[in-house]
């Protein structure tokens, strides 16, 4: 079977060209849509995130500030900040980058975003619209990889979608997004994680496979059935004798599936690209916002 692959760059590029023209109309308006990323600590991981999220912005003529703050900042200078940026009409959308250092707390630091500004749809007040079905700022991970289904037409109506991962920035929005009735949904989801028992059992009966779990080449052609279409949502770093000392694999055994799957994102260059694009897409939403 040929396995036709879901290439994120055409489908990032489709989209940001729609957003230009957002963008120009809001810049004739003097409104420059812009982004706050704030980024605690070294993790290099999340350096090398909060730049590329960076200079994507400023490509597309919007604006982005990276605040890069002390790993050690107590909980309250670090949500005080956040409201400091809450209160700051220039900015448009807040992005506190995870994972945060051990000793702050997540969910209030992510509680302490206005959620009009929170175009990483992380807030609980936006991933409660989700699970209604009424969703406004979509996690950008997830947004991206629909975009992605609905560029390929791969088809999502009730068929079984199997999730291997439940992290709350990927996992669950998609569990909520792809049960709901919508277009590019109404399918039936089952969700794996650490405490399913037989992951394999549930992974060879999916029509549509989605690996976001952060394990290297953790799906194999043993665990997918002929036709599947599959979207690697995993960047793992692997160390390597390159220049930079490490290249990105997914969470799929990618050599191993091909020709068994219908389609596969590849990583690099399937789900990573749109996130960013998506980040933007959010953040241009909520700067219109602010003129309508
Ligand atoms: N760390 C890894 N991915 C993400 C993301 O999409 N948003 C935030 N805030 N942190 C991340």
């Amino acid at each position: 079977m040929d396995t036709l692959l879901l290439k994120g760059l055409p489908v990032s590029q489709n989209i940001k060209l729609s957003l230009k023209k957002e963008i120009d109309s809001l810049r004739n308006k003097n409104v420059i849509p812009t982004l706050s990323a704030v980024l605690v600590g070294n993790d290099p991981a999340s350096q090398i995130y909060v730049n590329s999220k960076h200079k994507t912005f400023i490509n597309n003529n919007c604006k982005s500030t990276v605040h890069k703050l002390d790993e050690h900042i107590p909980e309250n200078e670090l949500i005080d900040f956040i409201y400091s940026l809450n209160n700051d009409s220039d900015v448009h959308g807040i992005l506190v980058q995870l994972p945060l250092p051990k000793h702050l707390n997540e969910e209030k630091v992510l509680e302490a975003i206005d959620a009009r500004k929170d175009v990483d749809g992380i807030h609980p007040l936006n991933v409660g619209k989700l699970l209604r079905g009424i969703p406004d700022f979509i996690s950008c991970t997830p947004a991206g990889c629909l975009e992605i289904l609905k560029y390929y037409n791969i088809p999502v109506q009730s068929r079984h979608v199997v999730i291997v991962g439940r992290s709350n920035i990927v996992g669950k929005p998609l569990m909520a997004l792809l049960s709901q009735k919508f277009k590019i949904g109404n399918s039936t989801v089952t969700i794996c994680h650490t405490g399913t028992k037989d992951i394999k059992a549930y992974t060879m009966q999916a029509d549509i496979l989605i690996a976001a779990i952060g394990n290297p080449n953790y799906i194999d052609a043993n665990m997918v059935k002929q036709g599947v279409d599959i979207l690697d949502v995993g960047i793992n770093r692997i160390k390597d004798d390159s220049e930079k000392g490490y290249k990105i694999i997914g969470d799929v055994d990618y050599d191993s599936v091909f020709g068994i799957a219908n389609s596969i994102t590849p990583v690099p260059g399937g789900v990573g690209p749109m996130t960013i694009t998506m980040l933007l897409n959010n953040t241009v939403k909520a700067a219109g916002r602010t003129i309508s």
